[in-house]
């Protein structure tokens, strides 16, 4: 489906990457996205940042824990560097562009790309007729997210892969059926040691907010000692660390614990591996306490500390909306005229 398409109107670098608030933040949010929207931002690229709370309601969530969830993952975007004046961060509701691009892409999109996605095989289960029909129209929300503002890169983990691949297919078919291109051929990011970090207790399942086992996470919430325990008793295997990568291939749990190690302390896997040659996980868990501790402590005080005034980041929230739309509704007027909709002045 993805062939390439000739884009002779060029479009300049924009990243879009969104979080949903259905839980608190893991450190696998972290290390796969909100530690490299911070670097991206850094470098001076134009940075849009979402909380995507549209997305969260395709599962049930309760009206007020999902205000405070998504104040929370506000605080984590703030706390882990994400300032408000550099980039645009927001809320996906309030910038209605979000739900009606999406609209309009239910209508390009098949339902079979849907159905094919693993994520909706995942979450709907064995029940899927009993899923909500937002949950199926999940990725077609998730393009409309990026194509809204024409972004070119999406930094996510290795989860989203799929996702992504679908919105450029989505892009691709608008700008066919439409004769025109007008939607970029969006570029995941998917880069860093730590694209998908796994469940403490089950190196094959990825570490989920939404796993019934706090004991497989780390949540940006954890204070030091939650943290020492749960790495203390993080599964791993009799056999002391390899002389080389290589020798991590075998081994997911102590595979996960080195690149967890490796992505914190922004060194590569390689030298993490040369570094602790030989030591036995009784030796290198401690050091990895030390180094969770040392990254996360400073980024959970901030957190609770922004909680305490909610008012503020609702402040930040409505700002940082006011400045998408300004992007987003210019594209979306151009989209209904493309598609043939009449726009009456009023
Ligand atoms: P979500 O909310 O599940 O996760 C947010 C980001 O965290 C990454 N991530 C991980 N990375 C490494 N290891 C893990 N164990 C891990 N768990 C989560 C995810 O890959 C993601 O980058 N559908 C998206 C939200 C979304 C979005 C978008 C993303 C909606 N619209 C537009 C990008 C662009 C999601 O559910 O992410």
């Amino acid at each position: 489906m993805s062939e390439p398409v000739q884009t002779p109107q060029t479009f300049s670098t924009r990243i879009f990457s969104g979080i949903q608030p259905s839980g608190g933040m893991t450190l696998g949010n972290y290390l796969g996205a909100l530690k490299r929207f911070s670097e991206l931002q850094d470098r001076g690229v134009e940075t849009i940042y979402c909380v995507v709370d549209l997305h969260a309601i395709t599962v049930w969530q309760d009206p007020s824990k999902l205000r405070h969830q998504t104040r929370e993952i506000a605080a984590a975007f703030l706390a882990s560097g994400i300032d408000p004046k550099r980039s645009i961060l927001f809320n996906q509701s309030q910038v209605t562009v979000h739900a009606e691009l999406a609209w309009i892409f239910n209508c390009v999109a098949r339902i079979g790309w849907m159905y094919r996605m693993t994520q909706f095989k995942d979450k709907a289960g064995k029940n899927a007729e009993n899923s909500s029909l937002g949950l199926l129209a999940y990725p077609s929300l998730m393009a409309a997210d990026i194509l809204a503002y024409k972004a070119t890169h999406v930094p996510v983990g290795e989860d989203q892969k799929q996702h992504l691949e679908l919105t450029r297919d989505i892009a691709i078919k608008f700008n066919h059926d439409y004769g025109v291109n007008f939607f970029p051929v969006t570029e995941p990011l998917i880069e860093g040691a730590a694209t998908r970090v796994m469940s403490l207790r089950d190196g094959s399942k990825k570490m989920s907010k939404s796993d019934p086992s706090d004991q497989s996470r780390i949540n940006l919430t954890d204070d030091a000692d939650t943290i020492a325990a749960k790495i203390r008793k993080a599964r791993t295997d009799p056999e002391p660390l390899p002389e080389t990568a290589e020798g991590l291939a075998t081994r997911p749990e102590a595979k996960n614990l080195v690149n967890i190690y490796a992505a914190l302390s922004g060194q590569s896997l390689e030298s993490v591996v040369a570094e602790f040659a030989g030591a036995q996980f009784g030796s290198f868990k401690p050091r990895l306490v030390d180094l969770a501790v040392e990254k996360l402590g400073p980024i959970t005080a901030e957190m609770s500390r922004l909680m305490a005034d909610p008012a503020e980041i609702d402040r930040i929230l409505g700002n940082g909306a006011a400045r998408a739309e300004a992007i987003a509704r210019p594209h979306m007027d151009e989209v209904y005229d493309l598609v043939g909709m009449i726009r009456a002045r009023r």
